[in-house]
């Protein structure tokens, strides 16, 4: 790979920033330098008038805007062609009626192909350069989203959806509780850190997924974390939902409380699945544990998730399409919990983080009385970037423009989207002063930013491709 220089209006929140530090970390650079070497690292960051002589005979690559690549805390890959399903009804009847007969048609190998392809072209399209991504329950399904990935250079953690219990429509997806195990050790030796070895370097891991509390038994998660705490050591990650949908009477966490006899639902998660939350076997909480969600938690949840390096992967597209409410902001960000942005999809129907960003605002804007808050734009930019890489224990590797870092970005061209060109027009006309500039800047970009305009995507400075894979 050759050095290259990208020049254009550059933001990202710099440095070990957390949503509390976020709005003093903004960097935004209206006509700013990124300079990658030949590593594909970031070599460089600061005013383009600046660039060092060094880098002067270095290509340099013209674009509006310069962002780090979106983080993606969570999405379903085997709902990629279930985005938008009429079922009626919330989460549980949705899952029944459109989710799991969806997944099941991955079993298919032809079908599983196309899916996994239709998959990277979406996350591409999007900008998402990293997720945290749901499995299919079929092992070759894995290996087809794995292969996919791998191909196309972009950095995936995934694991198979485990269901060993469930409603009738769920039983293609189910397996014995021994053979679950099995599939997911098997998983884990076929695929993680397939790409090069080292945690420090790989751009492909594996997950332990119970798809949640509901789909597993007792000793469905006793077997899961024993296998858990024998590969914990080699970065292995932890995935599941957690309290999402609490529809009075037979909701998701009524339902997990009801069937655990447990006290909360995270207890589940945390080895204390028996009755009275006595401890029944080792948890999955930890730096690498990111739970989807999180709608519905007692302050005794968050602070259990705070004190052991969890993380919120906080969907409110998805939310509000299975009525779920959204996850109390001011609540659970004081907490300490790192709150990370996942599409959900096919629960949310957009591909693209700032979407989610957007909607993200707006429900927050509207939670009732004083819980309402005015996120910041620097705190959507670090919710969808470098939130994503803490959640996903990658912040010493991506999540923004520190030098020594990937270089994971998107390039954006704001006349690929008419709407967002012509906001920004007005929008940055307003302020003289170059803070309240920067910050109507960013949060035109982000409210409005569409996948057309999206130019290039970019990882560890290999720009990605659309080009059909295999399946075409
Ligand atoms: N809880 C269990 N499975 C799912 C799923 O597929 N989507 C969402 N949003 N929640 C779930
Ligand atoms: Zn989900």
């Amino acid at each position: 790979m050759t050095a290259q220089v990208v020049r254009g209006h550059v933001f990202h929140v710099a440095g070990n920033a957390t949503l509390a530090t976020a709005v003093e970390a903004l960097v935004s650079l209206p006509d700013g330098a990124l300079v990658v070497d030949d590593a594909g690292s970031v070599a460089w960051l600061g005013p383009y008038a600046d660039l060092p002589p060094a880098y002067a005979d270095v290509p340099v690559r013209r674009a509006d805007f310069v962002l780090p690549g979106f983080v993606d805390a969570h999405l379903h890959y085997p709902q990629t062609f279930a985005v938008d399903a009429y079922g009626g009804g919330q989460l549980l009847d949705w899952l029944e009626r459109c989710i799991f007969p969806a997944e099941a048609r991955l079993a298919d190998g032809d079908t599983a192909g196309r899916v996994a392809e239709e998959f990277v072209r979406r996350r591409v399209a999007a900008g998402t350069t990293t997720a945290m991504v749901f499995g299919s329950a079929f092992p070759a399904a894995q290996d087809a989203l794995f292969e996919t990935h791998r191909e196309a250079g972009l950095r995936l953690v995934s694991g198979r959806g485990v269901q060993t219990v469930g409603p009738p429509a769920a039983a293609p997806l189910l397996t014995g509780e021994d053979e679950a195990v099995q599939l997911v050790a098997d998983e884990i030796e076929r695929w993680h850190l397939v790409d090069t070895g080292e945690p420090a370097t790989s751009k492909l891991q594996v997950a332990v997924v119970p798809r949640f509390s509901l789909s597993v038994t007792r000793r469905t998660l006793a077997a899961l974390g024993e296998l858990y705490e024998g590969v914990r050591g080699r970065g292995v990650y932890f995935h599941s939902h957690l309290s999402e949908n609490d529809r009075p009477g037979d909701g998701e966490v009524t339902a997990v409380r009801a069937t655990y006899q447990v006290r909360d639902y995270l207890d589940t998660y945390d080895g204390r699945f028996l009755p009275g939350s006595e401890v029944g076997g080792p948890g999955f909480l930890g730096r690498r544990s990111v739970l989807a969600h999180a709608v519905h938690c007692s302050d005794r949840e968050l602070a259990r998730l705070a004190e052991t390096g969890s993380s919120i992967a906080h969907c409110p597209t998805s939310q509000q399409f299975l009525g779920s409410g959204t996850m109390p902001w001011r609540r659970t960000s004081a907490a300490g919990v790192t709150v990370a942005a996942g599409t959900d999809i096919g629960a949310g129907d957009e591909w693209l983080i700032p979407r989610v960003l957007n909607d993200t605002y707006k429900v927050h804007l509207s939670e009732p009385g004083t819980d309402s808050i005015a996120l910041a734009p620097a705190e959507l930019l670090y919710t969808g970037t470098l939130a994503g890489a803490q959640a996903l224990d990658l912040d010493d590797r991506i999540g923004n423009f520190d030098v020594g870092k990937d270089a994971d970005f998107v390039l954006v061209e704001a006349s690929g989207w008419d709407p967002l060109a012509r906001a920004l027009e007005y929008a940055t006309q307003q302020a003289e002063d170059e803070i309240v500039a920067a910050d109507q800047t960013l949060f035109a970009l982000l409210m409005g930013l569409r996948e057309p305009a999206l130019k290039a995507v970019l990882v560890a400075g290999h720009e990605i491709n659309l080009r059909p894979l295999r399946w075409g």
